[in-house]
């Protein structure tokens, strides 16, 4: 079977698969529109999630259309470039307005078009351990990202810092910074399962849509986890294993709050909240990892 791990590349600081280095110009000079809505996340910090629930709020919670696609299909994720797929980039460019589109970038490396029109951005943080488990588990079954190794490796060579769109301390805190002089609500995914009617009501105000209460509920419902994990448009397993190995570890694994805890061994959490001390102490921006 081809080995689809794809080679990663520096940008900035920030590895990146190198497929997206290769379509660098098409994506820095990606031209946003003022009516866009952009998700952007650290993977695995609940980027599914959000675009399922803003797709169902633009189609008023329209169930049968919200199954018209894969949510990949449904949403370009514009740092993607999967041959034979069109690019994120292309995707998008073919798409008419509203657009909702998907980053993972850092803010640093976001195309400058969307800070110049502005549009509105739904920002999802996860906190730092849960993010590091879940993303250990998509690297181990998505073929095409790095192999993490065992979980002892992934954390102890520093793996977890070398990983496809870089540092989570950078991303985290680069978007909190910009986030009172741009259109960005941020969001976390701890209050999104503690207590997801208050969350999707704070993303409805934000994008200024209005629903009636019935269609709250169906949104609600069809964006719960138990859902969603059977729903073949958001469990990604319409891929097939070559390309995600679902064998390995479900896309939708587990959707908790804390998981870490069961990764996590006493020294490497010691480890762990020393190094995180140091570089979230300045930066304004609290976590819950448990609920
Ligand atoms: P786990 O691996 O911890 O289960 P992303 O979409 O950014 O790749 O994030 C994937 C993570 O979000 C996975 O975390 C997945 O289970 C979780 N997730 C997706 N939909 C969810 C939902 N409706 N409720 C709770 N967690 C969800």
């Amino acid at each position: 079977m081809k080995n689809l791990r794809v080679k990663m590349e520096l940008v900035d600081g920030v590895l990146l698969p190198d497929t997206t280095v290769e379509m660098w110009d098409q994506f820095w000079n990606f031209q946003a529109r003022e009516d866009d809505i952009l998700i952007a996340t650290y993977p695995k910090a609940g980027t599914t999630w959000t675009q399922e629930i803003v797709d169902l709020i633009l189609i008023q919670g329209d169930v049968e259309k919200s199954m018209r696609a894969p949510c990949f299909l449904k949403v370009p994720f514009l740092d993607l470039n999967a041959k034979p797929l069109p690019s994120g980039v292309e995707a998008a460019n073919a798409m008419p307005s509203p657009r909702l589109l998907k980053t993972h970038m850092p803010i640093k490396l976001l195309p400058p078009s969307f800070l110049e029109k502005n549009p509105k951005v739904i920002y999802v943080a996860r906190n730092a351990k849960d993010c590091m488990v879940s993303y250990y588990y998509f690297q181990k079954m998505n073929k095409g990202l790095p192999d993490p190794g065992t979980w002892n490796e992934y954390f102890s060579t520093k793996k977890t810092e070398k990983v496809p769109w870089g540092s989570w301390f950078d991303h985290v805190i680069g978007w909190w910074n910009a986030k009172d002089k741009h259109r960005i609500l941020y969001v976390f995914f701890e209050d999104m399962v503690e207590e997801p009617k208050r969350e999707i009501k704070k993303i409805l105000q934000f994008l200024e849509k209005d629903v009636s209460e019935e269609v709250f509920e169906k949104i609600l419902h069809h964006t719960s986890f138990e859902i969603m994990k059977d729903n073949p448009m958001t469990n990604y397993s319409v891929l097939p294993p070559e390309v995600m190995d679902q064998s390995v570890s479900k896309f939708m694994r587990k959707g908790k709050v804390g998981d870490w805890k069961n990764h996590f061994s006493v020294s490497q959490n010691i480890l762990f909240n020393e190094e995180y001390k140091k570089k979230m102490e300045e930066s304004g921006l609290t976590f819950r990892d448990e609920l």
